[in-house]
């Protein structure tokens, strides 16, 4: 099977959408202007499992220039933008994804990845390195992973002293969680919620679960639209953050009373639970923008569930037998790419910058041992430099007066 895609007649519409997320990527398009040129990746096969996305097509264009073979799937049921793997099964990519394909399918189309035997491997969410060492599959030189949720699975695999082979945690670059984690997380949350429910964000109890990098985004933009915004948190260090950046912050269990809103994006299990479920109020909306949909408790709420309908694209009304309603966002799998389009392509720029970089290092240090890296700081300072650039943005540097300063210890007050 060469690809396996909805409708190879949206490749039109596709190409239009990855030229336009183009436009946007200008980091990712000097990467793969000196890729095109120096070929490095020259008849490497690519194993990806990433959101067919317009900006991931433009990733997947900076590896074929490079000189790769390039096999995707998808890394969530519901992230499949049809247009896109229409126009990259088109262009000849080994695509195998289609929009609202079932668990069994996902792995499905992961397979025929893997069947064509990459050797590189780039992951979101950590599948499909996991499948490889399920399978024992051999002959991969290393990976990327591009979330937070993969480098977790991936850490564990270190300690556990099962990885076979090294993996860049392109998450853990500066430009790519600061600012994708961050501010696409923080948009496109809310451009999902928006799309599927059209609901008033100003003077709304917007509860955020989680203050990492995505919660911290989307509690800013939150709040910049007007919401109330309660952090529910785990960790003692980061709820004072959220109270000291002005949040009120409470245990879900309270906070599920008063919020109009509910969002998770905590990288855990079942955080919304049944008993919070009936809880909330009448009208109250809830959603994840984490990276599986495992954040809120659907077989709890099922069995609280009297009725259930789809009330508009990516929205089921949920009829509890408590008598109140409950709105569940995109089967709570992540909001911001099941009901719009995941993070612009202005910032997926830095983190697929960091992906083609990353898989560059890997090819140019063999030496690597079978541990997960951070791309050295180097390279994720370059690629700032970059970005500054390509928005026209000069800042200044240190004077050699300053530089002296700066290494020396003797100069106190
Ligand atoms: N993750 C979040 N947003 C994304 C996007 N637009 N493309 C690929 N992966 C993403």
């Amino acid at each position: 099977m060469k690809f396996n895609i909805k409708d190879i007649k949206l490749a039109s519409e596709g190409n239009k959408k990855i030229d336009w997320a183009e436009s946007k990527m200008p980091v990712l398009r000097l990467i793969r202007r000196r890729f095109k040129k120096e070929k490095l990746l020259k008849n490497r096969r690519i194993g990806c499992c990433l959101h067919v996305t317009t900006e991931t097509a433009n990733l997947v264009r900076t590896l074929k220039a490079g000189g790769a073979e390039v096999f995707l799937s998808a890394s969530n049921p519901l992230s499949t933008q049809d247009y896109v793997a229409a126009a990259l099964a088109k262009d000849g990519i080994g695509v195998f994804a289609c929009n609202g394909e079932s668990r069994r399918e996902y792995y499905k189309n992961m397979a025929q990845v893997l069947k064509n035997k990459p050797e590189l491997l780039i992951d979101d969410g950590a599948d499909l390195i996991s499948t490889v060492h399920k399978k024992k599959i051999k002959g991969v030189l290393g990976g990327t992973e591009e979330t937070t949720t993969g480098v977790i699975r991936l850490k564990q695999m270190e300690r556990d002293k099962v990885l076979q082979f090294p993996i860049i945690a392109v998450n853990d670059s500066l430009t790519k969680h600061l600012f994708d984690n961050r501010y696409g997380t923080g948009q496109s949350t809310i451009d999902g919620i928006l799309r599927a429910t059209n609901t008033l964000i100003s003077g709304s109890n917007f509860v955020v679960a989680g203050y990492g990098w995505c919660g911290r985004g989307l509690a800013m933009r939150a709040k910049g639209m007007g919401a109330q915004v309660i952090i529910t948190e785990v960790d003692s260090v980061k709820a004072l953050e959220a109270r000291m950046d002005g949040y009120t912050v409470l245990p879900m269990v309270d906070a599920a009373k008063i919020g109009d809103v509910f969002i998770t994006v905590t990288g855990d299990i079942n955080v919304i639970r049944k008993d919070h479920m009936l809880k909330m109020k009448d009208g109250a909306i809830i959603g994840n923008s984490g990276h599986f949909d495992v954040e809120i408790d659907k077989s709890g709420l099922k069995k609280i569930t009297k009725k259930r309908r789809v009330i508009r694209d990516f929205c089921e009304e949920h009829t509890l037998k408590n008598g109140k309603k409950i709105y569940l966002l995109a089967q709570g799998r992540l909001v911001n790419l099941a009901a719009a389009e995941g993070h612009p392509a202005m910032v997926m720029d830095m983190s697929f910058a960091n992906q083609a970089l990353a898989v560059e290092y890997i090819l140019n240090n063999r030496k690597l041992e079978n541990r997960v890296y951070n791309l050295p700081l180097k390279l994720d300072e370059k690629i700032a430099r970059l970005k500054l650039k390509s928005m026209g943005i000069k800042i200044d540097t240190l004077t050699p007066e300053q530089k002296r300063y700066l290494a020396s210890w003797e100069i106190g007050t």
